[in-house]
């Protein structure tokens, strides 16, 4: 069990060790610009589409990245309490400067265990790309929505788009681009389809929704 413990912190450290500075400082560009647009096939407007439907005044941000769809997306509230979550310091401090006039409470853990998140309560969660960089297969990775229930509150929702590799029409390109990046271990999507996703929301939701634009699902669901 130690030794399956270690291994499973190792693999989580690799998939964001990814995030460096660097690669954060042209992260919007390269990635929410170009390959979300046009390899993907979901351009970041989709996305901050589902945020805008979704975010509420009490928001739990799992793996902000460069803090992007939380910098632009439109709040209910003037003043939202916002916690960021991730496993690198370095997103946490890009995120929570760029939100800054959110005065966002950041907090360090791994989402793919069960999280002490200091007794704060949501109205929603999101995990935008977050689970598809995740290293265990699926369904198993589906264990994230699990380590968020209990922070939620009734009615909160749930949200967040995933590239998939089964289930949705992957061009050429596309696979190509994935293929190179899971063998950089930037994505861990392998066993990743639609069927097992709308499973998992299924079974731990009161209800969900679910679009494929391009080769990501945008799922949004209700607690
Ligand atoms: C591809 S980025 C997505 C950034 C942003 N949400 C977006 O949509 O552009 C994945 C994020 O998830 C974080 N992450 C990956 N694995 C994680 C884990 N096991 N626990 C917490 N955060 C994790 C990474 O550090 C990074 O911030």
């Amino acid at each position: 069990m130690g030794h399956q413990d270690n291994a499973a912190e190792r693999d989580s450290a690799s998939a964001v060790a990814a995030y460096s500075a660097p690669v954060l400082a042209a992260y919007d560009a390269l990635v929410l610009g170009a390959v979300s647009r046009f390899v993907w096939r979901c351009p970041a407007g989709d996305m901050l589409a589902l945020y805008d439907r979704n975010v509420s005044a009490r928001h739990l941000e799992v793996g902000p990245g460069t803090g992007y769809f939380l910098d632009r997306c439109r709040f209910p509230d003037p003043g939202p309490q916002v916690t960021l979550v991730d496993l690198s310091p370095t997103v946490l401090a890009t995120a929570g400067r760029r939100i800054a006039r959110y005065r966002p409470a950041a907090l360090r853990r791994d989402v793919l265990k069960p999280m002490d998140l200091q007794g704060r309560r949501f109205d929603s969660a999101a995990l935008n790309y977050v689970l598809h960089c995740l290293p265990s297969g699926a369904p198993e990775k589906f264990a994230v929505f699990d380590h968020l229930l209990p922070h939620l509150e009734p009615g909160a929702r749930v949200f967040g788009g995933t590239v998939l590799a089964h289930g949705v029409r992957h061009t050429p390109l596309s696979r190509l681009q994935m293929n190179l990046l899971v063998r950089q271990g930037v994505l861990n999507n392998t066993e990743d389809s639609l069927d097992l996703l709308a499973e998992a929301l299924r079974t731990r939701f009161t209800r969900h929704r679910l679009a494929v634009h391009g080769t990501v699902a945008l799922f949004e669901a209700v607690v």
